[in-house]
This record gives C-alpha cells, structure tokens and sequence, in this order.
C-alpha cells in the first residue's frame, strides 16, 4: 500500500484549476488528499468551492501583513500545519520571495498560462495576439525565484485563430489547463517526476 500524499492547493479567485485537481482525484482516487486551500483573498470564489468539498479552506490576506516577507512567513506557517508534500499554486496571484520558494523546493508548483519561456507576466493572451504568434498555450512547471521560470514538467498547445479576441483565446487555453494540470500532479504524487537540474525527467514510479 502507497502512502496517501498530502497536497495544499494555493488560490486566489475563482479556483477553476483547483476545481479540475480534487475532481481527477476523487474521480481517479488519487493516492493523494487535499489537505486544505488557501487564498490570499478572503473573497475568492474557489473557498467556497473547496468548503463545499468539505476540504479546509483558510484565507490569509496578504493585506493584513506590511509586508512581502511577513506574509510568506504567515503563509508558509499556514502551509506547514497540514504538511504537504506538494503545494500547488492555481491562479495564485503573489509574487513570492526566494526564501518561501526555497522552503518548497522541488515540491511547488505552478500553472501558467503561455508556452513558457514566452510570455511570462500578466495578460499573456493579449501578449500572444499582440506578438501574432499561431500556436499558444499552458504551462506546468516547478518553481523557481525566477517569475513563471522553472523546470517545465508539461504544456499544452492551442491554435491562435484569426479572429480570436483575449477572451476566446483564453478560454481555450484553460480548457487545456484542466487537463494538463490535474495530470501534472497526479504524476508527481505518483513518483513519475524527477528534478534533474533544470529539466523534469518522466521515471516510472518507485512504490
Ligand atoms: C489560470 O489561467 C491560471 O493559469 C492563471 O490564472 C488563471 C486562474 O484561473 N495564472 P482559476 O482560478 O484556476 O480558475
């Protein structure tokens, strides 16, 4: 029998990527439980949700803190509590600093919505249109002190359209991310993923 992995999902609106992870893992039951969501907005829609989902649903709000350290502090002490070995961030939208990157390594990880290295940043589907591009996309990838830079562990590719506005555009790359995403995580809770300098090696899993 394979040790139930524990996963912190951190959030920060509408969690439709968190949505798609604890619905591939009750689906596929995962050997794997959501310990709890977090959200540096006490409003963020995706709370609810995992509340619904009877799931621990904790808001630290990075306005409380004066300032980015003391946050990531409260944060990570806040992660610690459920002791996960992975924390996954879904639409969390923080900078975060090198030493709370550094506290994870190796077990963080981010959606982000471009064909990394391009378009990192914010409004990457106006960064796409706006760089005429014909194929964009979704990127999982460990994280690094680097913005939306780290081992990419997968992507998914969409076609740009002609007449494709931000929109459009978007919701067709977060189609994708609903795969790509739960994916990513169940083969790292499953052992298939290993750190090799700045590339992810696929490895079959060790029970
Ligand atoms: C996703 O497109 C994610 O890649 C980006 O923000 C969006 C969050 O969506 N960073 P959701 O909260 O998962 O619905």
């Amino acid at each position: 029998m394979r040790a139930m992995k524990r996963i912190v999902i951190l959030i920060s609106g509408r969690g439709s990527n968190m949505e798609a992870i604890l619905r591939a893992a009750a689906a596929e039951q995962w050997p794997a439980t959501i310990a709890a969501v977090i959200s540096n907005k006490a409003d963020a829609s995706g709370l609810k949700t995992a509340e619904a989902a009877g799931i621990a649903a904790v808001a630290i709000a990075h306005r409380d803190y004066p300032d980015r350290d003391s946050f990531d502090a409260a944060l990570a002490s806040a992660i610690d509590r459920f002791e996960p070995d992975l924390v996954v961030l879904a639409g969390f939208m923080r900078i975060l600093t090198p030493d709370f990157v550094h506290r994870y390594h190796g077990r963080l990880m981010n959606i982000h919505p471009s064909l990394l290295p391009s378009f990192p940043g914010l409004a990457t589907h106006q960064q796409a249109l706006d760089a005429g591009v014909k194929f964009h996309g979704a990127t999982v990838h460990f994280v690094t002190p680097q913005l939306d830079h780290g081992p990419i562990v997968a992507q998914a590719v969409v076609p740009v359209h002609e007449d494709d506005t931000e929109e459009l555009l978007a919701a067709r790359v977060l189609a994708q991310e609903h795969l790509i995403y739960p994916r990513a995580v169940r083969d790292f809770i499953e052992g298939r993923l290993r750190l090799d300098g700045d590339r992810v090696r696929r490895v079959s899993s060790v029970d």
